[in-house]
């Protein structure tokens, strides 16, 4: 019997093109882009605005049951307001890995994603969507790059939006961490699925990549 929708599941680490190539994946073949990294970093936003210790579980795991997080046309919104940029900022990424890595706050974001997947075609991005959120996902990928590469990458973003006082060394050092702790947590740990198609994307262009993914999702469908 044929499937009414279809999802890929995007997993990798931080910096190697996910969302990029993804959200344009999404356009080409019609379908929705979810980005789960953002919903832990809006997650991060309201405890950074609140002023919780990120170290706070039971206050963080409280505050997420007060917490609407909602996409709209691939803009993402915190409790009614949208958030696209502010989620960006660095301190986000210097706080996000802790929270993402609080057991229970991913049971609940896991258990919208799922809702998500249920009601259409997607293509989702993270660390644990092959692995623990869509297992049965039609297609799976492995997206990375040296780091080296998604050091640059990040360290150019950031001086674009006008963020001061970084250096390169120190966004490889903070990637560094963050792969990490993505991949040693004890819940979810980033990694790849036997059954994912690795795409490194150290040397391609964008489009080289969306075509990748693409060609095998038409080659098959
Ligand atoms: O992809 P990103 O940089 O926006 O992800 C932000 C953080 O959230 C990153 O440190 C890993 C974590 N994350 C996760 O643990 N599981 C996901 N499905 C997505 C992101």
């Amino acid at each position: 019997m044929k499937k009414d929708f279809f999802s890929i599941a995007i997993d990798g680490p931080a910096g190697a093109g996910k969302s990029t190539i993804a959200k344009k994946v999404a356009k080409e073949l019609g379908i929705e882009y979810v980005d789960t990294g953002a919903m832990y970093r809006a997650l991060t936003l309201k405890v950074l605005r609140n002023d919780i210790d990120p170290a706070n579980k039971l206050e963080i795991i409280e505050i997420l049951k007060n917490t609407d997080i909602d996409f709209n046309n691939n803009h993402i919104y915190l409790d009614g307001s949208l958030v696209d940029d502010e989620i960006r900022e660095n301190r986000i990424n210097q706080n996000v890995s802790y929270i993402a890595s609080i057991k229970e706050v991913r049971e609940i974001m896991v258990s919208i994603q799922q809702k998500l997947a249920r009601k259409k075609s997607v293509i989702m991005d993270g660390r644990d969507i092959s692995s623990v959120v869509l297992p049965n996902a039609d297609y799976k990928f492995f997206i990375t790059a040296s780091v080296e590469e998604r050091g640059t990458r990040r360290y150019r973003e950031l001086v674009e939006k006008g963020e001061k006082d970084i250096t390169l060394n120190v966004i490889m050092d903070e990637i560094r961490k963050r792969d990490e702790i993505d991949s040693t947590r004890e819940v979810a740990p980033l990694k790849r699925t036997s059954d994912s198609y690795l795409l490194d994307t150290t040397d391609k262009s964008i489009d080289e990549c969306v075509d990748f993914i693409v060609s095998i999702v038409r080659g098959r469908n």
